[in-house]
Parts: C-alpha cells; structure tokens; sequence
C-alpha cells in the first residue's frame, strides 16, 4: 500500500494539534514508556559515530534523546507534514553541529532513493502502516547494523482496542486505520533480509524487538 491511503490518512490523523499535543507531553513527562524501553535498549549498544534513521519518527523524540550518545548523523522520515515541521522546530539548536535530515514521505515508497544508515528504529510506526511486511523490507535494505521496533503486541485484548479504536475512526468519518500484524510474518521478513533477532522485550500492550546483522558493531 502506498499514498495516497496510508500518507493521507497519516497526514491527517497526526497533524498540528496532536504533534503540538505531544510536544507538550514530552516537555512534561518525557519519553513514553515504549520508546523509554527502545531507548534503552539501544543504548547497550555503540552509537558513537553511527548513523540514525527514524522511520516515522514524529517529533523527533528518539533522535533528540540519542543527541548525547554521539551519533554522527541523524534522519527523520515521517509521513506526517505537521510532525515533521514541530520535530524540525523542536530539534533546534539542540543537536550542535549534528547533521540532520527530516524529510517528508512514505518511507516505504521514498526508502530507494535514501542511504543507508548504522541503526534504523520504527516506533509505533508499523501499527500505523497496512503493508508492515513491505515497509519492513525496505527498513531492513537501509539497516547496515540494528533495526529496533515496537508494535502492538498480537493478543485478544489488544485486537479488541484496535477494532474498537478503528470502529470510533469509521464512525467519526476519519480514514487512518491501526493494525495489528503476524510478529512471525514481520520477523520472517527481517531474517530474510539477513538481520538477526537480538532482543525481544514485551509489555502488557507493546513488543520491541531489536534485530542486528550479525557482525560486530
Ligand atoms: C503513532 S506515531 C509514532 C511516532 C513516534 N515514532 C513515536 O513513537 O512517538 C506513527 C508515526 O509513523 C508515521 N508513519 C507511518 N507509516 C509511515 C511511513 N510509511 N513512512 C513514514 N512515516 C510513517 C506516521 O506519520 C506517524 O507519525
């Protein structure tokens, strides 16, 4: 699936007043709790001088918490117009001299034409994306090291919200739809592209699971 369903249901589900609404609750309570766990996971790792894509990276929370990890460079893609400028604004002058992109579009139609980077995180993105299988793949073609993601967790209850929750969409006339995808079908997709799984870490709601390619970073 590619635009216009999936960007123009993005664009509109997440635009300037849920990015303004979530810079407000990142000022007051920091990270989620689900990219807390990302991020710390992460951080066992070398990212000295390593290269960040954020697939879907909002307003830029993980690129900003990983500033003091001495990352080379970071890129921020989002399919979000409205998040892409607040992560622009908000990341500032923070980063220094880091260089870092924040480009506009569906990754997995855009993801060719970007280079590749060390360390790829999707966070609570591919729950967002009905093909996860594609946008995966073309995740993994760009991952010369990691690839860190979390999804909603394949359970009963957690099926149930996305029904409700895509139930309140379809009746309040808004086309963005949640998913829960096949933890196997999206790992199968990661193994086929050579990467490793490493971690898998569950809440009550969320996995994350962190893949790497094998070799020493
Ligand atoms: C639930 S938000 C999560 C944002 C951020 N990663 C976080 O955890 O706070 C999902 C984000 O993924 C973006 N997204 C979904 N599919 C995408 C795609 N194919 N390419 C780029 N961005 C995508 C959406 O625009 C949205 O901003």
């Amino acid at each position: 699936m590619v635009c216009c369903t999936a960007y123009c249901a993005a664009e509109a589900q997440f635009n300037h007043k849920v990015a303004e609404r979530d810079v407000r609750r990142y000022r007051r309570r920091g990270a989620d709790a689900t990219t807390r766990l990302l991020l710390a996971e992460l951080r066992r790792w070398p990212l000295e001088g390593r290269r960040l894509l954020d697939i879907g990276g909002g307003i830029g929370v993980i690129s900003r918490e990983l500033a003091d990890t001495g990352i080379a460079s970071a890129t921020i893609v989002e399919a979000s117009p409205a998040y892409l400028e607040v992560a622009r604004r908000e990341a500032g002058s923070q980063y220094g001299t880091r260089p870092t992109q924040f480009i506009l579009g569906d990754f997995a139609v855009i993801a060719d034409t970007l280079p590749d980077a060390d360390v790829v995180t999707l966070d609570r993105v591919v729950c967002c994306y009905p093909d996860a299988e594609a946008l995966l793949q073309k995740a993994a073609g760009r991952a010369r090291q990691l690839l860190a993601f979390t999804y909603p967790r394949d359970r009963w209850y957690v099926r149930t919200l996305i029904v409700l929750e895509n139930l309140w969409m379809r009746i309040t006339g808004k086309e963005f739809r949640a998913f829960v995808h096949t933890p196997d079908r999206m790992g199968a997709v990661l193994e086929s592209a050579g990467l490793v799984r490493d971690t898998r870490r569950e809440t009550l709601v969320w996995t994350f699971d962190l893949y790497h390619r094998g070799i020493a970073v």
